[in-house]
């Protein structure tokens, strides 16, 4: 299902309050919830969110054990560029979840030892009981984590190589395309569809023709997003700007 929000901001408080949601239905039976994570401009609202419903409404995010999607390679975990800086500065600084429940990918791995690191964060994932909701933005290139044009649905978690158009889309970033990173470790879309539920968010018209293709264009490993078209648990979350080319 597709749903359309007016702005940004409505649709990150409706998904905000379903993570929340979540969350507290899992505190309500003593168990954990299993929260997959996305990084980007997208999300940064969601996560505000849940950060003013922990201050203000009293969320906590003790029984959270979270999964980031992905990593650029190499990064060194304090680079202003990393993933695990971007998570403590838009979310876990700011909540009370446990730092022993939090995985994104570790950019500093030597490259030898990626295959059994990636095998690893799957089993860490299945010793969960697997995910309850991955988050999830999309890319240009219609990549999902960084799973770009050519992945394969059963892909796992490994390493992969970024597509030009995501370097050039990272390069304000980094100030410069040739200093982003030309690899990444990132969940596959195997192991994104295990996930209980989903929920792709966009904004913004710069993603209404990727949307366009990742809806109701034909299933293809060009564009890995219409893998999801597959799945029953998917929720598409737009604003109006990316939902204008839908028919
Ligand atoms: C981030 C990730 C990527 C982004 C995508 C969109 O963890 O996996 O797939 O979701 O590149 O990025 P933004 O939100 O910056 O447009």
């Amino acid at each position: 299902p597709v749903s359309v929000f007016p702005d940004p901001a409505k649709a990150s408080v409706a998904v905000a309050q379903r993570i929340a949601n979540l969350i507290k239905d899992k505190q309500a039976k003593g168990e954990s919830a299993v929260l997959g994570l996305a990084t980007g401009a997208t999300p940064v609202r969601v996560y505000a969110e849940l950060v003013r419903l922990h201050k203000e409404e009293g969320l906590s995010f003790k029984n959270v054990v979270t999964f980031n999607l992905d990593e650029y390679y190499p990064m060194h975990p304090e680079a202003a560029q990393s993933y695990v800086r971007f998570m403590k500065e838009n979310l876990f600084s700011h909540i009370d979840i446990d730092p022993v429940n939090i995985h994104i990918p570790d950019g500093t791995i030597a490259l030898e030892d990626i295959p059994a690191y990636c095998l690893e964060y799957e089993r860490q994932i299945s010793s969960y009981g697997g995910l309850d909701l991955q988050i999830l933005g999309i890319g240009r290139t219609g990549h999902i984590g960084f799973n770009e044009p050519g992945s394969a649905p059963n892909s796992g978690t490994r390493l992969v190589t970024l597509d030009d158009l995501t370097r050039r889309d990272a390069s304000f970033d980094f100030g410069g395309k040739e200093n982003v990173p030309t690899k990444a470790i990132t969940m596959g879309i195997g192991t994104i569809f295990k996930a209980r539920e989903i929920i792709l968010m966009a904004w913004n018209q710069k993603k209404a023709e990727i949307i366009k293709k990742a809806v109701e264009g034909e299933m293809s490993s060009d564009v890995p997003a219409t893998y999801l078209q597959q799945s029953s648990s998917v929720e598409f979350v737009l604003d109006a700007d990316a939902a204008s080319e839908l028919t």
